[in-house]
């Protein structure tokens, strides 16, 4: 039932340090983010609403859920990119990469690459939020290797990844990017999310933020972060490389 008593906020642009969003599934009807072009829209609004100036799309490719290919994605997107420029949305649309889930469909991308990138050189990898796959950090170091930078995404959600612990501290060593969800900050992934998002970046372990974006509800939730402050205090006090994309 609708709560007349829910407090509504006005969106800030608090998130405008770090510039460039490069984390949301605003590709429509690719995965389980948004639906449509009208829902793409919205959400483009509301990263400019919270201060975003540019945003970068990351369709999963997961196995066996979404087959997804490259070619199809990028001309999806650059449809979705005339019309948002048609519809005048205040916020550069700079490009589509993935999220690629290192699964048993991950190898064989190994052979012929051909990426999706978050700018030049990143490539967004996520692990299952259960267990690690086998045999992963060989698969990162392979494409290391063939010369990819690789990102994973939102480290806070694998409760098998402890925070400060040996595996963590393996893939940093490994040159891996830590990439935190902002919304795991306000709690949207629970309590436990939210303190091991905290714990990663004051302890210097995080190089991104991204929103990970799929519908009106992550919007919303995203408006309603724009308005906490120890949420701001946190975009303002540590230095992250989103700007650089
Ligand atoms: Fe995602």
């Amino acid at each position: 039932m609708f709560n007349f008593f829910k407090k509504k906020y006005i969106p800030r642009p608090i998130f405008a340090p770090l510039g460039t969003d490069m984390h949301c599934h605003l590709v429509p009807c690719v995965d389980d983010g948004s639906k449509c072009v009208e829902e793409s829209i919205e959400a483009f609004q509301t990263l400019a609403a919270v201060g975003f100036k540019k945003v970068i799309i990351t369709p999963h490719f997961q196995y066996p859920r979404f087959q997804n290919d490259e070619d199809d994605i990028r001309r999806r997107y650059d449809v979705l990119r005339q019309q948002a420029l048609e519809q005048g949305v205040d916020i550069e649309l700079g490009g589509v990469a993935g999220e690629y889930r290192i699964d048993t469909g991950f190898a064989p991308r190994l052979e012929n690459p051909r990426f999706l990138m978050i700018g030049d050189k990143y490539v967004l990898v996520e692990f299952s939020l259960h267990q690690q796959m086998m045999g992963c950090d060989e698969m990162i170091f392979d494409m290391q290797m063939k010369g990819y930078e690789v990102i994973l995404a939102h480290p806070e959600r694998y409760p098998y990844l402890s925070v400060g612990g040996h595996r963590m501290e393996q893939l940093k060593n490994q040159g891996v990017f830590f990439q935190v969800n902002l919304l795991s900050l306000g709690g949207f992934y629970g309590d436990e999310a939210k303190r091991r998002a905290t714990a990663m970046i004051e302890g210097g372990l995080v190089e991104f933020l991204g929103t990970d974006t799929h519908n009106s509800l992550y919007c919303q939730a995203l408006r309603d972060l724009s308005c906490n402050r120890k949420v701001q205090r946190i975009i303002e006090k540590y230095e992250f490389l989103n700007h650089t994309l």
